[in-house]
């Protein structure tokens, strides 16, 4: 018989099972996402995403209490206004809610890392990513609002921003313009490899973000497509960018692998409101084990290659990291 080769060995005991683990979930590794409304007294839980709310800026600080003693330290921020647009002009306010969320946040937790998401959709009434000329976004027009909407964020006092629109050449002109205006040390995180996916149901209902008419294909990545990953990734470090994120998270994990072997910079992947619900609701059920299945899901994408995890799952995922 041939000699056996025993893999097993190292698995006999916990001991040497922690000795040579691989990869590990650690609370610093994940970014919370926050919605938050504009108005008073608001806390809604979205019905997709159980545990997840909209809050109102008076009701931010019982959440970021328990974030910050978790030892989460960044959080991920959407806008929901009251006043919609054509063109989301309500981003660049600088008494939005937005840029009165990061006040608020920057006043009462100075050491919590403030990202912002850069977008429009929550913020038009035909909640597309931009200006629109006819039924297309228009890419360029849309860019000189991106600029407008970056610096008033950065002005708010975010530490980063992410914009998620897919409009080419986002991460330059936020970059030029955050340098022009002296906001050098703001970073950008880019939404690079944003595919079109249907995973972002339940967000959309959270941040009412839903495209009144057509789909975002004309901007949003083709899920088939992975070559143009690269492509979007390589584009993305020319124009500036500090750290690149893959989107959604599970479904791509191939994509957070390819991303993180050809590029130095941080990768960092956003696990997605979709993957949320179906973990939740398979939970819910009892057919399948909640926190374990998470835990895995969140190890999966360490393990596909991201550094960060953008997760509605991090509170959660903190409790029981800081329970072992
Ligand atoms: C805004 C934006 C979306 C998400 C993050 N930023 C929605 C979209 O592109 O339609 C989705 C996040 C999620 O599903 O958790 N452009």
């Amino acid at each position: 018989m041939m000699e056996i080769n025993r893999t097993r060995r190292l698995r006999t005991n916990s001991n040497i099972r922690n000795l040579v683990r691989e990869n590990e979930v650690r609370i610093h590794d994940l970014v919370y996402p926050i919605f938050i409304e504009e108005g008073e007294n608001i806390k809604k839980e979205i019905p997709s995403m159980p545990g997840i709310f909209r809050f109102s800026i008076d009701h931010l600080k019982a959440e970021l209490d328990e974030v910050v003693e978790l030892g989460i330290q960044a959080v991920l921020l959407f806008g929901i206004p009251i006043e919609k647009d054509e063109i989301g002009a309500e981003t660049w306010n600088d008494d939005g809610v937005i840029q009165n969320g990061i006040r608020f946040i920057k006043k009462h937790y100075p050491n919590l890392f403030v990202i912002t998401d850069v977008c429009f959709c929550e913020y038009t009434t035909h909640g597309h990513c931009g200006v629109l000329c006819g039924t297309e976004v228009d890419n360029d027009k849309t860019l000189i609002n991106l600029e407008k909407q970056a610096i008033s964020h950065a002005k708010a006092g975010a530490d980063m921003v992410a914009p998620s629109g897919m409009m080419d050449g986002a991460v330059q002109v936020i970059r030029k313009a955050l340098d022009g205006a002296d906001y050098k040390n703001v970073s950008i995180m880019g939404y690079t490899v944003k595919y079109c996916s249907s995973f972002y149901g339940p967000f959309r209902d959270a941040a009412d973000s839903a495209p009144s008419f057509g789909d975002r294909k004309q901007y949003q990545m083709d899920p088939a497509n992975r070559i143009e990953g690269m492509l979007e990734s390589t584009y993305d470090q020319m124009e500036g960018a500090d750290i690149l994120m893959v989107k959604p998270a599970l479904a791509y994990l191939d994509i957070i692998r390819d991303l993180k072997n050809s590029t130095d910079l941080p990768v960092a992947c956003y696990n997605v409101s979709g993957e949320y619900a179906m973990v939740k609701a398979a939970a819910e059920k009892g057919w399948i084990d909640g926190e374990a299945v998470m835990m895995e899901s969140l190890l999966a994408m360490k393990r596909a290659g991201a550094k960060i995890i953008i997760t509605y799952f991090a509170k959660q995922a903190a409790i029981l990291i800081n329970k072992k």
